[in-house]
């Protein structure tokens, strides 16, 4: 199979994956408005090139958090990973590794925090979803501390799941339920179910597992992940964890200007402008639409990551011309995860990493400084 860009590695996600769980990765909630506007909006945005620049050098490097990095990329965090790929969490760590990008790893990962620490080295950071039970949270945090996560991000955008109608109607579960209809579709899918089966009663939640009163298997640790998560998170919180975690600290789910500027009077280090891929409020606008008027707000005081819709280094661009310092990737990282593991994950991080040399080198831009407001029209 050759793969020529992302959308080659989510066609043959889908061809690989059975639809249940193809579409628990690829959809978003009630009409998918948010989803699609996700990459709409990309592609209305266009450049302003530049011609005779010598760009026989492009330098993708960058500076996040105040450490280098090799391209303005991170790996979003995303929870199971291990349904569409036996390697997991750990594998996407390691592909992060070896591209020089960091890694952010899930409350709600396959793999648990000790895991991933002593499976990849790198730039890892932890993202945290607080818990009615702040002790347990605090405990997250320990752990993060413990094993040397660089960063940690506090996701606010989940104060309710999403309504993720193909989930409710596909009857998705984890581990897959076994219907007539799901049957059907696992084994129109053979080459999936091979690699998966002796596996699928194996698939956790590693961060939950083992907390008192989280039960055994993950159907019960869902359960407790979804009694646990805790809607009435406020201000204070924010204020508790900055006071609690002294390396950088940035908040995920942010759609606001007002919210972030008052995030980084708090403290927070990063803003990370998401609408979770679109699977949270259906309605909520594209993250590229707000960029602007949130980095004008928080004028240079932290650093801005950008996530949902990426699928081509010209995104990532656009994205920095207009004010983000780099880009996170959610769905592009799970289907090269799910047709090659880590390789899979490596081929979509350098794919991005040839586009946005390429779109660089053709608008005349040969750093990352030097992308600003006029690299667009
Ligand atoms: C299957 C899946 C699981 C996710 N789980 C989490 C999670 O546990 N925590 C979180 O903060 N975001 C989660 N996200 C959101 C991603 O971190 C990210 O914001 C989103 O995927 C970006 O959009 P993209 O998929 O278009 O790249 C998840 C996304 C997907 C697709």
């Amino acid at each position: 199979m050759i793969y020529t860009c992302v959308d080659d590695y989510r066609r043959a996600a889908k061809s690989y994956l059975p639809k249940t769980i193809f579409d628990f990765v690829d959809g978003g909630s009630e009409r998918e408005i948010t989803l699609r506007a996700n990459r709409g909006d990309f592609e209305n945005i266009f450049f302003n090139p530049r011609t005779l620049v010598d760009v026989g050098k492009v330098d993708l490097s960058t500076e996040l958090l105040g450490e280098q990095i090799s391209m303005p990329l991170i790996i979003a965090p995303t929870g199971l990973a291990a349904i569409v790929h036996t390697e997991g969490d750990v594998a996407a760590a390691r592909a992060a590794e070896q591209a020089g990008i960091p890694h952010v790893l899930s409350t709600t990962a396959s793999d648990s925090i000790e895991k991933v620490a002593a499976g990849a080295g790198g730039n890892k950071w932890f993202q945290l979803y607080f818990f009615r039970d702040r002790e347990l949270t605090r405990g997250f945090v320990e752990r993060a501390q413990a094993n040397d996560y660089q960063a940690l991000v506090m996701t606010v955008d989940l104060v309710r799941g999403g309504k993720r109608e193909k989930d409710i109607r596909n009857g998705f579960t984890v581990p897959p339920r076994i219907t007539p209809q799901n049957f059907l579709d696992m084994v129109g899918h053979p080459r999936w179910l091979l690699r998966m089966a002796p596996h699928l009663k194996k698939i956790t939640m590693g961060n939950v597992e083992g907390i008192d009163g989280a039960g055994e298997g993950v159907v019960a640790l869902s359960a407790f992940m979804n009694e646990q998560l805790d809607p009435t998170i406020s201000w204070d919180d924010l204020a508790w964890l900055r006071g609690i975690w002294d390396k950088p600290l940035l908040v995920k789910g942010v759609l606001n200007a007002e919210d972030a500027r008052r995030m980084v009077d708090m403290g927070a280090d990063g803003i990370i402008i998401s609408n979770h891929g679109g699977r949270q409020l259906d309605g909520a606008p594209s993250t590229i639409s707000v960029l602007r008027e949130i980095a004008d707000a928080v004028a240079g005081d932290a650093d801005i990551i950008l996530d949902s819709g990426i699928r081509r280094g010209a995104d990532i661009v656009k994205a920095l011309a207009l004010g983000a310092t780099a880009c996170g990737i959610g769905k592009s990282m799970l289907y090269g995860l799910a047709v090659d593991g880590q390789s899979g994950v490596s081929g979509v991080i350098e794919m991005l990493r040839r586009e946005i040399d390429l779109a660089m080198a053709m608008t005349g831009t040969r750093q990352i400084a030097d992308l600003t407001a006029d690299t667009l029209r």
